[in-house]
């Protein structure tokens, strides 16, 4: 996402070599949406995944993100999951791609005036011709999970999921773990709050994201840095780095939660690669939860209009 929108300016050429140094680092799942720079990012993935390897290009798996409803001014404007609208968005992601199949496909938000069924019956189609191999969710609640896999099976529910938001851990990821379905963790780093790396003086370009965000927001932002640097503390005393610590904090969670990163430079992925080296104790996880407990984020994950989007906090 953040090397074609949301995250201030990304550099194509350092965007392609990332995803390729991903791919070689046997890296296996790139996330898109459809929406993400209206199509750049598609085409971004595209053609990364035609100058790879045969090998890593075989390998790789690529999960689309549909339905956001974009004006030419960039503005959002709401979510379509009309069963027409899912084969429409369908068509045009592979086009973009360049590839015969996706591998999971999802609506990024439910769209209010469509029973998910309806929506994940589309999916459910394309799946059965062969254009889709999986049908995932994005950013919804146990009672839409349960509807949604009572059409199909459900391969994985993409959510945000770090030590600053915490949200799925009473009532989401019990019935997706009841079910078999798997967790895509996205904000493992808090959108680069939680990495080690982001200071309280940070200039932001227009529409980076953070701008708008609560927790990126004046007191917000110094009380959620303040936490991070007790992270500081106890991923130094073990030798890591903050970004390392958070991931492995969401890969010690379980083995059917796969984090995403949004590495957008290889300089970030390197370090966030390290992180599968980190193996985190009990006494170490104990000290993470001392110095940043559930609950300790200040301000609310989303801007209040696209909180009301979020089917996962109704
Ligand atoms: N389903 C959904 O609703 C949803 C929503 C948002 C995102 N996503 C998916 O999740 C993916 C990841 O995005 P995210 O928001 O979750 O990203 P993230 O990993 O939480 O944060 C990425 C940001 O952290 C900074 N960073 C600092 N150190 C880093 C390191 N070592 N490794 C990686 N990044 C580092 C980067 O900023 P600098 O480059 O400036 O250093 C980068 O822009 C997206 O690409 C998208 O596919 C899904």
């Amino acid at each position: 996402m953040g090397m074609s929108a949301l995250y201030g300016e990304a550099d194509r050429g350092e965007s392609l070599a990332t995803i390729h140094a991903a791919l070689e680092a046997g890296v296996t799942l790139l996330d898109t949406g459809d929406f993400y720079g209206m199509g750049h990012n598609e085409l971004l993935i595209g053609e990364a995944l035609r100058s790879a390897s045969e090998a890593a290009r075989e390998r790789a798996l690529v999960s689309v993100k549909f339905g956001a409803l974009r004006t030419v001014e960039g503005g959002f404007t709401g979510y379509d999951g009309r069963p027409d609208a899912v084969r429409n968005f369908a068509a045009y992601s592979l086009q973009r791609l360049g590839r015969e199949h996706i591998d999971v496909y999802r609506i990024a938000r439910v769209d209010p005036a469509v029973p998910i069924e309806e929506t994940v019956g589309a999916i459910a189609e394309l799946v059965q011709a062969g254009h889709v191999r999986h049908i995932g969710l994005s950013e919804v609640g146990p009672e839409t999970i349960r509807r949604a896999a009572s059409v199909a099976p459900i391969a994985d529910l993409q959510i945000e999921y770090s030590l600053l938001s915490r949200g799925i851990e009473s009532a989401i990821l019990p019935t997706v773990r009841e079910l078999g379905i798997g967790v895509t963790a996205y904000g493992v780093l808090s959108r680069g709050l939680l990495s080690g790396h982001f200071t309280r003086d940070r200039r932001l370009d227009a529409g980076d994201f953070r701008g708008m965000s609560p927790r990126f927001q004046g007191g917000n932002l110094h009380r959620n840095l303040d936490l991070v640097e007790r992270l500081r503390q106890v991923a130094e005393a073990r030798g890591t780095s903050v970004a390392r610590a958070a991931i492995a904090w969401v890969l010690s969670r379980g083995e059917d939660i796969v984090p995403l990163v949004g590495a957008r430079t290889r300089a970030r992925l390197s370090e966030a690669l390290g992180a599968l080296e980190v193996r985190l104790t009990a006494d170490d996880l104990a000290a993470i939860e001392r110095a940043i407990p559930a609950g300790a984020a200040s301000g609310e994950r989303y801007p209040a209009a696209q909180m009301a989007h979020l089917d996962s906090e109704h």
